[in-house]
């Protein structure tokens, strides 16, 4: 029987940490702190000096995310309590308070623990607003403590168990509960938004294809109140999307383009176009087509779809923060699989935009459909538009795991996704997409072609979208690299990252 989600509820209690009643208190520490913060030393006492005496015995060091777990007498209103490390103070980020108390929740829960207090903010003295800190903490134990499990018969061990995790954010001073708690009811949102794209995007190809991920779109909008639009394959080749038919024409899962509409308040009778569009690419599996792709890894693409889980993910937490935006979610959506009907290389497509595509290979099959969703958007007219697309193997080269590409045509709005990347902690880094790269996309037979040669990959990919958006204000980010991971961490587990929701959330809320 397939398991159930793990659910993490968060609230914000106003109590001294040693009074605090749980199965676990977490409490953060920098690097080298030769002496307790302030916040701690009424704990250390009560608890009979035990965390000056880890201290003292070097057992722990307080690098990032490591941890400690020390057993209390009794006197303690909790059975453990938990230190984890949080890094140099002088090179501390908003993130590194999410990071924390995502180690925590991860790491608590393979001591099967259900009452998890949070102290990690707070502690050493660095200036962060309450509401801020409720919501990194909020977050990173949302998003810490989840992982895919819906195909696993039975656990391993407890931290896959279908339990309920009950984390406290345990905060003394009286002053500070508001802004917690401010921040802990956007975190939850944010968090639960990330988690329910990871969820998408994790699922395997035999179960999300096309239409699919179009029923998914459909009862998410039903749970959450959102104008949802298919486009199926009839209706996308009245329309001329030949773009994203092309793409899908190898498989038997037809594709679709999937639209996701909020009228927030204030924006409800407004004549003008969308506050923005936000697009995202979901190929639910990309096998390379006819030019088909080496069989190593090539089960990762089914991540291929990210972006568009992304989107998802965005517009559930829009509806449920009720954003007083109009926002538009767009996904266009197909298969790339070889067969006697896929495109070829050769092919010339003519795209939505009228302009025509030569294909000179059927793997870069992202541009094809997104160009075809772009130019859609842009004819909404909206004062922006913002696309995710797992795009480029390149731009995996460029930048490594750390860092997605950020392109677009627009200073201001690049610098407000840079702004929201600080605070989200879904990192971007700008890169040029410009006339020179473009220039190497035109086609000798057709208005374009839908690859250059391997120098520069990201960026020329990134210059082709750009032609479909007009004038309309326009940010691409690569996240071929950031999308999904293998590579557990003390905060975080493998699988779908669900990048890019919290980024755009940020963004989008501080418009
Ligand atoms: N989905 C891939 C890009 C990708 C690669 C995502 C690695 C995640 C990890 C995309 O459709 C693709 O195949 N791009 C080609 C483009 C090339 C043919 C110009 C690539 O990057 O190799
Ligand atoms: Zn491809
Ligand atoms: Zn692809």
């Amino acid at each position: 029987m397939a398991k159930k989600a793990k659910r993490t509820i968060v609230t914000v209690s106003q109590v001294r940490l040693d009074k605090y009643k749980g199965d676990m208190l977490a409490v953060g520490l920098f690097e080298g702190a030769k002496r307790l913060p302030a916040e701690l030393v009424q704990l250390d006492k009560t608890a009979d000096g035990a965390l000056k005496n880890v201290l003292k015995l070097g057992d722990f060091t307080g690098k990032a995310n490591e941890t400690a777990v020390l057993y209390t007498s009794g006197k303690v209103g909790c059975k453990r309590i938990m230190l984890v490390g949080l890094g140099q103070k002088d090179k501390f980020k908003l993130d590194g308070l999410r990071q924390s108390a995502g180690t925590a929740a991860r790491t608590a829960e393979k001591l099967a623990v259900a009452r998890l207090g949070l102290a990690v903010h707070g502690t050493g003295g660095v200036k962060l607003s309450a509401e801020q800190a409720g919501q990194a903490v909020t977050e990173g134990a949302i998003v810490g403590r989840y992982d895919y499990q819906e195909y696993l018969s039975e656990a391993k061990d407890n931290s896959q168990k279908d339990t309920t995790m009950r984390v406290t954010i345990v905060e003394p001073k009286a002053s500070a509960v508001t802004g917690l708690n401010r921040g802990r009811r956007v975190g939850v949102v944010l968090g639960e938004g990330q988690n329910y794209a990871r969820t998408i995007a994790n699922k395997p190809g035999n179960e999300i294809n096309p239409p699919s991920l179009a029923r998914e779109a459909q009862k998410l909008a039903r749970e959450v109140g959102l104008k949802c639009k298919i486009f199926d394959e009839r209706k996308l080749s009245d329309m001329g999307m030949n773009g994203i038919l092309a793409v899908g024409s190898g498989s038997a899962s037809k594709p679709r383009l999937i639209m996701l509409e909020h009228k927030g308040r204030r924006t409800g009778n407004q004549k003008t176009g969308p506050d923005v569009v936000v697009v995202g690419k979901a190929m639910t599996f990309d096998s390379g087509g006819i030019s088909i792709k080496p069989s190593a890894n090539m089960e990762e693409m089914k991540f291929d779809k990210t972006g568009g889980c992304a989107v998802l993910g965005i517009m559930k937490a829009v509806a449920a923060m009720k954003l007083p935006l109009h926002v538009v979610g767009l996904i266009p959506s197909a298969e790339n699989l070889p067969s006697h009907t896929s495109y070829r290389p050769g092919d010339i497509v003519r795209t939505y935009s009228g302009k025509t595509v030569e294909v000179q290979n059927t793997d870069a099959e992202g541009r094809m459909i997104l160009c075809d969703a772009l130019a859609y958007a842009a004819k909404m007219k909206p004062k922006a538009i913002v696309d995710m697309a797992t795009l480029t193997g390149a731009c995996v080269v460029a930048l490594g795991v750390h860092y997605a590409g950020l392109f677009g045509n627009n200073a201001a709005l690049k610098s407000k996704l840079e702004n929201a990347a600080q605070v989200s902690g879904d990192l971007v880094w700008a890169m040029p997409s410009d006339e020179g790269y473009f220039a190497e996309m035109k086609s000798k037979i057709a208005d374009l072609k839908n690859i250059s040669n391997r120098k520069g990959g990201a960026c020329t990919a990134a210059a082709f979208l750009g032609d479909f958006v007009g004038d309309v204000p326009w940010a691409h980010i690569d996240i071929a690299a950031v999308a999904d991971t293998d590579a557990e961490k003390p905060y975080r587990g493998v699988g779908a990252t669900g990048f890019a929701v919290r980024l755009v959330m940020e963004y989008l809320r501080s418009k």
